[in-house]
Order: C-alpha cells, then sequence, then structure tokens
C-alpha cells in the first residue's frame, strides 16, 4: 500500500483551535445523514421510533466505543445508517419499538459474531458469502424500497388530491440545490450536498410559512434526549428480529469497503492494522449500544472519510472531538426542536436524490465488479432479490416477520452459494484467484523479503540484450543507464510530495513537487556509476558520493578503497547503486558504512540479484528494501551471478 502524505498522522493531535475546527468539520459531514435517518424512519413507519437527540447521542457514543476498540488507530467516524431506514420501519410497524430497537441489537451482536470468527479464520470466507452478485442488488433495493416514501413526501403521489403547491416548490428547489452542489460543489461543499440541500430548501419553506415554530419556542435550551430502555420503555421482544437482523450481513460488506477507500486515503491497510476483526467488533458494539440506548444502527461515514481525504487530517483526536460534540449537541433542546420543524417537502426534495443515489451505488458494485449478465445464474439471482426485495413481501414464520428486504438477502446468498457456476465462471474465478495470489506473492516480496523485483515486458526485453555476450560497450552502457532509470521509478514510488501553488497558461493550480534535494545517489565503484546516468536524467538534484571497494577475488569478500559521500548525508534519503548483488557482500558493506555515518532510510537497486546476496541483505539489512530488474537462479563457483551477464565493471568500461 503506497504511503499518504498526511498533514497529521493518526495519533497526532493538532493545536486547540484547529482541533476545534477540524472536529466541527466531520460534525457537519456526518450530521445530515445522522439526522435524516430518524426522521425518514419515523415517516416510513408513520409513528415516531427514532428521535434526533438520541441517533446524535449514539453516533458520537458509538464513534468512541469504535476507537476504543480499535486502540486508537483508524480515524473513522460511525453515524446513523440509511440500509436500515425500511427494515426499522417495517420492524416497529411489525412489533413496535421493542422490535424495532432488539433486531437493531441483534446487528451488532451479528458483527461481534463474525468479528470472532475473523480473529480465528480470517476473512476470505466473507468475499465467498457475499460476493457483488448479491451485495450489488441489496444495495439497489436498500435505496429503491423507499422510493414510493419520497414520492408522498414531496406531495405528489397517486393518493394525493389536493396539491400543495408550495410544498411541490419547496421540494423542487430542495431537490435543485442538492444536485447542483453534487454537480459543482468544490472542497468541503462537494461533501455535504445533502446538508446544503436541506438548510436552503428549511429557508425557502420559512419564507413560504410552511414550518410552525411553536415547538421550538417551547422547549428548553437543554433537554434530556428521550432515550429508549429495554424493560423500562418497552419489552425486548424477537418478533422483528428477522425482519432487521440480515440486513447485518449487506452492511459489513459496506464496512468493509469503506475502510478500503480509508486505507488508500491514508495509506495504511486498515483491514490488517487494527485489522477487520477489531474495526467490526467496534462497529457491532458501537450499534448494540444505539440500540440499547433507542438509536439506529451505525455505520462507517463515507462523508467523514472524505473529510480526511480533503484535509489529509488522518487524527482519530479529530474524530473522537467530534464524536463528543456529536453527543452534546444531542443535548441542546432548542436546536434539535429546530430540526424536528423540518417539513416533509424538503426531505422529499432531498430524498428524490438520495434513495436514487443509494440505488446507483448498488449499480456500480455491479458495473465495477463486471457482473456478466449475459450468465443465466447472475441474471436469477439479481431478478429474484429485486423482486422479493422491492415487492413489499412480509412473511410471517410463528410470531417471527421476515420482510422482503432481509429475505432477498437470505435468498441471494442461498441462490449464489447453491446455483452451479458455468464453466466459464469457474475459469474466470480461477484466473481472478490466481491474479489475487500473484498479488499476494508480490506483497509477501515486498512486506516480507524486502524484495521488488520489476516484472516488465520492457525491462525484460532490455535485459536479454544486456546479458548477451555479443553485446558491446556502448549499448551495454546505455542499457545499464536506462534499466537504472526505471529501477529508480519503482523505488520513488513511495516518495513523499510537497504542496505547490503554480499557474498554468489557462489558471491557477494547487499541485505537488518532490524536493529533489532530500535525496543522494550512492554508486558502488566501479560498476555502480553506470547506472547513475539513468538516475540523474530523473532527479537531476540528487547529491552523488561514491563508496569504492572491489571484491577479493579469492575470498570474494569486499575490499574498501574509497568513501566520499555528501556532508548532510544522514538527513537524505540514500539510494545505493550497483548492478550486481551476488554475495552482498559489497552491498552490505557499503550500507555498514552509510549506517555508521547516521545514515537510516536507504534503499539498494540492482540490475542482478542472487538469491545468496538478498539473503545476506535481508540477515544484515532487513530495514534495507532491494529493487532488482531480476532475481536470478544461483551463484557459481568463481561468486558469478548464473545466468547472470559476466563481469559488470568491465563489460560498462570495456577493460577486458
Ligand atoms: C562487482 C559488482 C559489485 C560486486 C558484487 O564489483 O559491481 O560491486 O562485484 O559482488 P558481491 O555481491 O559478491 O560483493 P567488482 O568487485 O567486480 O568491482 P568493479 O565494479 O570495480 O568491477
Ligand atoms: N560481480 C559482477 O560484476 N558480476 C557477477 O556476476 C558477480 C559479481
Amino acid at each position: 500500500m503506497k504511503e499518504a502524505n498526511l498533514t497529521l498522522d493518526i495519533n497526532e493531535k493538532p493545536p486547540v483551535l484547529k482541533w476545534i475546527i477540524l472536529a466541527l468539520q466531520h460534525v457537519f459531514a456526518m450530521f445530515g445523514a445522522t439526522i435524516l435517518v430518524p426522521i425518514l424512519v419515523n415517516s416510513a413507519a408513520g409513528q415516531t421510533v427514532l428521535t434526533i437527540p438520541v441517533a446524535l447521542v449514539t453516533s458520537g457514543i458509538g464513534t468512541l466505543i469504535y476507537i476504543l476498540c480499535t486502540k486508537g488507530k483508524s480515524p473513522v467516524y460511525l453515524g446513523s445508517s440509511f440500509a436500515f431506514i425500511t427494515p426499522l420501519a417495517v420492524g416497529a410497524m411489525k412489533a413496535g419499538i421493542g422490535g424495532a430497537m432488539v433486531g437493531t441489537m441483534l446487528v451488532g451482536i451479528i458483527y461481534v459474531i463474525v468479528a470472532i470468527i475473523i480473529s480465528f479464520f480470517g476473512k476470505d470466507w466473507i468475499k465467498k458469502l457475499l460476493p457483488p452478485i448479491v451485495i450489488g442488488p441489496m444495495i439497489m433495493i436498500i435505496g429503491l424500497s423507499l422510493a414510493s416514501n419520497a414520492v408522498s413526501e414531496i406531495g405528489i403521489s397517486a393518493d394525493i388530491t389536493n396539491i400543495d403547491y408550495k410544498g411541490v416548490i419547496v421540494a423542487l428547489f430542495t431537490f435543485l440545490v442538492t444536485a447542483v452542489v453534487m454537480l459543482k460543489g468544490k472542497g468541503f461543499l462537494k461533501i455535504i450536498p445533502f446538508l446544503v440541500g436541506m438548510v436552503s430548501g428549511y429557508i425557502l419553506a420559512v419564507i413560504l410559512g410552511l414550518v410552525d415554530f411553536t415547538s421550538v419556542l417551547e422547549a428548553t435550551f437543554f433537554s434530556l434526549p428521550n432515550f429508549v430502555l429495554p424493560f423500562v420503555s418497552y419489552t425486548p421482544t424477537l418478533a422483528a428480529a428477522l425482519t432487521i437482523a440480515p440486513i447485518a450481513l449487506v452492511t459489513m460488506a459496506e464496512h468493509i469497503g469503506d475502510h478500503t477507500a480509508l486505507s488508500t486515503i491514508i495509506g495504511k491497510d486498515l483491514l490488517k492494522e487494527p485489522g477487520l476483526n477489531r474495526t467490526l467488533l467496534g462497529d457491532g458494539l458501537a450499534t448494540f449500544a444505539a440500540g440499547l440506548l433507542g438509536g439506529p444502527a451505525n455505520t462507517t461515514y463515507g462523508e467523514n472519510t472524505s473529510v480526511v481525504g480533503m484535509t489529509k487530517i488522518a487524527s482519530v483526536w479529530v474524530i473522537g472531538l467530534a464524536a463528543i460534540f456529536a453527543i452534546l449537541l444531542g443535548f441542546l433542546g432548542k436546536f434539535t426542536a429546530i430540526v424536528s420543524t423540518i417539513p416533509n417537502a424538503v426531505l422529499g426534495g432531498v430524498s428524490l436524490l438520495l434513495y436514487g443515489f443509494i440505488a446507483v451505488n448498488g449499480l456500480k458494485v455491479l458495473i465495477e465488479n463486471k457482473v456478466d449478465f449475459s450468465k443465466s445464474r447472475n441474471v436469477i439471482i439479481a431478478s429474484s432479490m429485486l423482486v422479493l426485495g422491492l415487492g413489499g413481501a412480509v412473511i410471517n414464520v410463528s410470531t417471527v416477520a421476515v420482510s422482503g428486504m432481509s429475505l432477498a438477502a437470505v435468498i441471494g446468498i442461498l441462490l449464489n452459494l447453491l446455483l452451479p457456476k458455468d464453466d466459464e465462471v469457474i475459469e474466470e474465478n480461477k484466473e481472478e484467484e490466481k491474479e489475487e495470489e500473484k498479488t499476494e506473492e508480490n506483497k509477501d516480496n515486498e512486506e516480507v523479503d524486502n524484495l521488488v523485483v520489476l516484472d516488465h515486458p520492457l525491462i525484460e526485453h532490455k535485459l536479454s540484450i544486456l546479458r548477451d555476450k555479443n553485446t558491446g560497450t556502448k549499448e551495454f552502457r546505455e542499457l545499464v543507464g536506462e534499466i537504472g532509470m526505471f529501477l529508480c521509478y519503482e523505488a520513488m514510488s513511495d516518495a513523499k510530495l510537497e504542496d505547490v501553488d503554480i499557474e498554468t497558461p489557462i489558471k491557477k493550480l494547487k499541485t505537488k513537487r518532490l524536493n529533489e534535494d532530500k535525496y543522494a545517489f550512492l554508486p558502488i565503484l566501479r560498476a555502480g556509476t553506470g547506472m547513475l546516468d539513468g538516475l540523474i536524467k530523473v532527479i537531476p538534484n540528487a547529491k552523488i558520493g561514491h563508496i569504492g571497494m572491489y571484491r577479493n577475488e579469492e575470498t570474494l569478500e569486499p575490499v574498501r578503497y574509497f568513501f566520499k559521500v555528501p556532508s548532510d548525508v544522514k538527513e537524505r534519503e540514500v539510494l545505493v547503486l550497483d548492478p550486481m548483488l551476488a554475495t552482498g557482500g559489497s552491498g552490505c558493506d557499503a550500507i555498514t558504512q552509510l549506517k555508521n555515518e547516521g545514515v537510516k532510510n536507504i534503499k539498494f537497486l540492482c540490475l542482478i540479484a542472487a538469491p545468496e546476496g538478498v539473503e545476506r541483505m535481508k540477515k544484515e539489512h532487513p530495514d534495507v528494501k532491494i529493487y532488482t530488474a531480476a532475481l536470478d537462479e544461483k551463484l557459481n563457483e568463481k561468486g558469478y551471478i548464473v545466468p547472470g551477464l559476466g563481469d559488470a565493471g568491465d563489460r560498462i568500461f570495456g577493460t577486458k
């Protein structure tokens, strides 16, 4: 995974004022979606199931629980999940608030169980259980199942005879503002289109006299959120469990997707450290706590991931403070009273986009994973899921109700496991598995052996000419330089860039550049200087040093004869150059000399490496990554690499 240029790393704390501003930015990002969930659940259920203050408080508490479970190593914000809007509404209609809350707690328990299984058996089985052909239609159902609600909120459903034109205007205005912000919004604004849409629609609704402020005037400034507790507020029942709990399987896929996206942004694989088991445990306990207090199930928030991507601030301290602010907001009675006065028309305008937006994400899962709908099994799985999920089916099994959406999830999973895969699908999967194994192997090379072997047809082509004993000095020398350049390109793939402001002939632009003054190239004499040509073409401002040594032909041990490096070498990132890593004696000794000078950041670039040299380097300098154009078979009795290319120095300088 590529390292990212972060302004603040996960465990770094910003200065107080900046800390507060950054945390507020996260609160804005989560706010729109988090408060929409209780409003929409209540509207769909036709009764009060959830309240905004409790949703805010449980989102904050959940995020703090998540931070604890992940040992402060993952900057994720948890907010109310859209996926549970329909299941919670159906659950509440079937079994009351108690049914909805027990279902939510069960979702949390399922996450915890899966986290425990992953701790013991790894995570590969999840991918098999929930492939894109199951997840895609499921997400589409989550979005589309609420479509009719959006239409009634706008006020244009078939059963409405007297259309309230003011309401329709507000809904359309809300929709337009949200869409324009999505299309044209820049920076932070682009992350919060729904919030901007809602605020704008609300203002128009106030102007048109559609908002009644009586409840705001009556509300106190501070008030205790209306927590709904088991055995106090209701008698727990499992009656809605099967309506709500199976959706956990779908949101788990969302959890993995969000963590993967955040990992790429911050350059740290969160599924490895703190690990998927810990992130799921955090999300699960957060959702359990939410259910326990009367809040909606939590989920990882893409909006907040976008904030991290935009600010390059991954500090978990910022996320933690945002969580505390969310909890405090839940206690501001006047504020939540204002939010509760948002008219239906505004919600309809937002929902018109929001529900479709969720459904389109399901389509994206299918398209990005190239799900082939010319294959009958895929058609069968998607069709049956969509019809069951959207048809409004509710099956009562004794006292327990299973809603269409949960039924769709279960049927999708079963069909995918049971339907035969045709040959082509099996072949495709095999290819995919092979590819995955290959990338895993490459990862192992990089991470375990600290060895990167360039794998590219162009390199193979050039090496083939280089190895040929009939290749003359001129061409040999040119090729050594060229391959050196490619090695440098690969070795710089994790280089940190710095922000710069420039002006193109067209407009001003924020862009990124390499600070070339941070690097030093140190060829091992003689042959290493042959590679230098290529490297200084790409980073011309790097400083250059020389390490003189030759190999004693008898003992094969290096003999030092010169050492001259830049005076500030220990502050620089150093690339040591030598075409050949044979026994590893020369390379290791050069690096030992550099470490004695205080150099910490060293990479070793060679054209051909022998396994013996790689092994020695790994043992003596495990922190040094080797970049090579080829890993050859072995050394011969004279210490030459086989098949190799002969004596690199002699061939570069034509001395034999
Ligand atoms: C070659 C090569 C390396 C060394 C590799 O140099 O350029 O520096 O041998 O062998 P090792 O891994 O077993 O130490 P050589 O000693 O021939 O000197 P030269 O570059 O001056 O030709
Ligand atoms: N040095 C070379 O130049 N070539 C080899 O094969 C080994 C050491």
